[in-house]
């Protein structure tokens, strides 16, 4: 029996949901036009590329490109990063060396380390990408909530439009588990040509070890690409370009925390 085609199940299911993702989030769901609203961040010949666009990432149907995966994101990161997922975004911005004046998240979600960055840095400028512009929405709303003045772009990690040595400071979080490794490798090296030299880059995601061994959870969250991010290794990526003084700290139950410096 379809969920979706029994309104007396769903009616009766609507406390657990509102529960589960917030009253807030479930009247956001109900009440935006996600798809008028979002449409002001897809740009005109965006093409979206097949890697992610027939995926469904955590079991949703059409994956990052609907209103559902916005409003339950939140939800479902704090169950995906334990014991305390604000706590790892805030450790991750503590490795942060210098006083960056420009930072760039790439697929920046919901904006949730996005906003902690500039909190963290109130003079940088920062800007948010990611592909969907349903996520993109979410991560606008809860700036404007929290008072804060961050750009939110469409595009892609990989392939950026940025002039490069634009950026003191890159962020990537929880990203490479979802994109295959050669978008991955690729995404790397697009933020090597986007730091300015010295520049430094904080990678939050999970922890590769630990989830070798963890097919089960890898599963339970329907994701397609973490079996072949568990298999590598975040540091050899890094290598690999010219990244230097290279450190992974293993953090909470199954994530990491990899920096880098573009020092050539
Ligand atoms: C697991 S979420 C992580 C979101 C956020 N960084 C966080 O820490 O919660 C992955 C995000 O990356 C975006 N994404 C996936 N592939 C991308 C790509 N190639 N370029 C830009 N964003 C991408 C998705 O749309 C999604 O919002």
């Amino acid at each position: 029996m379809a969920i979706d085609n029994n309104p007396l199940l769903l009616s009766c299911l609507r406390p657990l949901v509102g529960l589960l993702i917030g009253q807030e989030n479930l009247r956001l769901y109900d009440n935006l036009d996600w798809e008028q609203t979002s449409n002001r961040f897809s740009a005109n010949d965006f093409t979206y590329p097949e890697y992610y666009s027939s995926k469904n990432f955590h079991g949703i149907q059409g994956g990052y490109l609907n209103s559902i995966a916005p409003v339950t994101y939140d939800a479902v990161a704090r169950f995906a990063a334990p014991p305390n997922e604000t706590k790892l975004r805030q450790q991750a911005i503590s490795t942060i060396k210098n006083q960056p004046q420009r930072i760039l998240d790439l697929g920046c979600g919901t904006g949730s380390s996005t906003l902690l960055l500039k909190q963290a840095f109130p003079e940088a400028e920062v800007i948010g990408l990611d592909i969907s512009p349903y996520m993109l929405l979410m991560a606008e709303y809860k700036a404007t909530k929290a008072n804060l003045t961050i750009s939110w772009q469409q595009g892609l990690a990989e392939a950026t439009n940025f002039p490069e040595s634009e950026f003191d400071l890159i962020s990537v979080a929880f990203l490479f588990h979802e994109t295959p490794v050669h978008i991955s490798q690729a995404t790397l090296q697009e933020c090597w040509r986007l730091l300015k030299p010295g520049g430094q880059i904080i990678i939050l995601d999970g922890n590769q070890k630990r989830l070798r061994h963890t097919d089960w959870l890898i599963e339970l969250f329907h994701e397609p690409y973490s079996q072949v991010y568990a298999a590598e290794c975040v540091d050899i990526w890094l290598k690999d370009l010219g990244f230097k003084q290279i450190k992974t700290s293993y953090v909470g139950w199954i994530s990491q925390i990899t920096t880098g410096f573009k020092i050539e």
